[in-house]
């Protein structure tokens, strides 16, 4: 049996260390929790992306009294700048969330699984990575690329 081994690095910066992009975004991931719709499970989530020209996009969660037709901040944040400017790469996404609490949470948010799936085809899509920033209180993980975050997965090639 062979072992196969995947390293993955992740940066984990306090405030202090971010710079003024990451800065930047993280504050507006931060605020879009604000506009999340999410009176089921009083998770609000808010995302934050750049893109290629400099312009900035947020959206949040969007939640359904039919649980499954609502959406992630990630997802509804991508979905939007590729649907209004699709030859726009996306070069950084933050993302920040608040509790049940209402506060914002302590350890950086981590997308979902499906979330993921569309990081990846964001990335074949334009051909290029894009950062990801995870807000927590108590740091924020800096990740180069989406690959980074889903190693092993699904693509066109594979149709
Ligand atoms: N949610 C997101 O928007 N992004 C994530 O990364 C994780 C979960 C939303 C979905 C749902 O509205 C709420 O948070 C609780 O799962």
């Amino acid at each position: 049996m062979k072992a196969i081994e995947i390293n993955i690095k992740i940066r984990l910066k306090a405030d202090n260390e971010l710079d003024e992009v990451e800065k930047d975004l993280i504050e507006k991931a931060k605020q879009a929790t604000f506009r999340s719709y999410a009176p089921y499970s009083n998770f609000s989530v808010g995302a934050s992306l750049m893109l290629d020209n400099g312009k900035t996009i947020t959206g949040s969660n969007q939640e359904n009294c039919a649980y499954p037709s609502g959406l992630c901040a990630e997802r509804t944040t991508m979905f939007y700048a590729n649907s209004r400017f699709p030859d726009q790469k996306i070069t950084a996404l933050a993302i920040a969330a608040r509790d049940t609490t209402g506060e914002f949470t302590k350890m950086p948010i981590s997308p979902c699984g499906a979330c993921r799936q569309v990081f990846i085809e964001v990335f074949h899509r334009q051909k290029a990575p894009f950062k990801v920033f995870l807000y927590g209180t108590e740091g924020t993980y800096i990740i180069d690329s989406p690959l980074d975050l889903m190693p092993i997965s699904f693509d066109s090639s594979y149709l």
